[in-house]
């Protein structure tokens, strides 16, 4: 039976040491603030943002939320966008995707200021992420470095396979694992004996979108298995990419869902908006 990974534990841990140092600056007359703005009534959407509200509660940071109509034009959102820029108490701000088909994330994105985008998605974050030359990590795949890193695991020489090349998760997982020396593969729809690739990883991150896609015959004897996915199996109950009960025994260490990557990614994004905070008062 593999070690399972408990991420609301090693989430909750990066919480209390943010709170922690969140409760210094506080002493010394420094708030630290983070906006959420959502727009329109996606379900899901909603209750992300929520869970990002309580955490900033839990840590003590202010937090500004602005839920906006799904109707909201492009000039609004960019509209409430700069004044967000512009407001000395918001240190971070993070719009909730995906947004209403009519307005384009990435025009969106590209205006959040730079030093506030605490989800890393601006191409100027993007880029420093790249050189490795960060201030701001992307949430979720920083959460999975820390799960990794929570189970001693060495990440250097080891082989490292990342399924799914989105620009959240799969990407720049790649990138992270490189900076740490791993030896990176990353696969996608078109890779050839997908199967057989996974089996080489040591380390093995699941981000493709596809409930229960990673089954035993995946995964190497021992590896370190991370579920990034979030979906819903045929009996609408929530699950990962990796099937779990398949895997669970032959994995070293597993990530189960719920409960693995997500809590992670919350507490990533509080630990930007600290890193945006100190660097905005100047601590
Ligand atoms: N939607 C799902 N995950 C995320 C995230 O990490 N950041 C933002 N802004 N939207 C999301």
């Amino acid at each position: 039976m593999a070690n399972i990974i408990d991420g609301k534990a090693v989430s909750a841990r990066v919480k209390e040491e943010i709170r922690q140092e969140v409760e210094g600056l506080k002493a010394k007359g420094v708030e630290i603030g983070l906006a959420v703005v959502i727009v329109g009534d996606d379900p899901a959407s909603q209750v992300y943002v929520k869970n990002k509200e309580k955490a900033c509660e839990a840590v003590g940071f202010n937090s500004f939320k602005y839920a906006l109509p799904a109707e909201t034009t492009e000039e609004e959102l960019l509209a409430l966008v700069d004044k967000l820029n512009k407001d000395d108490k918001v240190d971070g701000i993070l719009v909730q995707l995906p947004l209403p088909k009519h307005l384009d994330d990435k025009i969106i994105i590209n205006n959040i200021r730079p030093d506030k985008d605490v989800d890393a998605f601006h191409p100027v974050n993007v880029g420093k992420i790249m050189i490795g030359d960060y201030s701001f990590l992307p949430c979720t795949p920083a959460g999975v470095m820390e799960l990794i890193k929570s189970t001693g695991t060495e990440v250097a020489g080891k082989e490292c396979v990342v399924i799914g090349r989105s620009n959240i998760v799969g990407k720049p997982q790649a990138m992270l694992l490189l900076h740490e020396n791993g030896t990176v593969t990353i696969t996608h729809s078109k890779t050839k004996n997908l199967k057989e690739v996974c089996a080489r990883a040591d380390i093995l991150v699941a981000a493709v979108g596809r409930a229960k896609m990673v089954t035993a015959d995946y995964i190497k004897e021992g590896a370190v298995v991370i579920d990034v996915g979030m979906n819903r199996d045929e009996n609408g109950k929530l699950c990962g990419d990796v099937d779990f009960e398949d895997c669970k025994e032959k994995a070293g260490y597993i990530t189960p869902v719920p409960g693995g990557v997500g809590p992670m990614t919350i507490a990533m994004l509080m630990k930007n908006t600290l890193t945006a905070g100190k660097e905005h008062h100047g601590v």
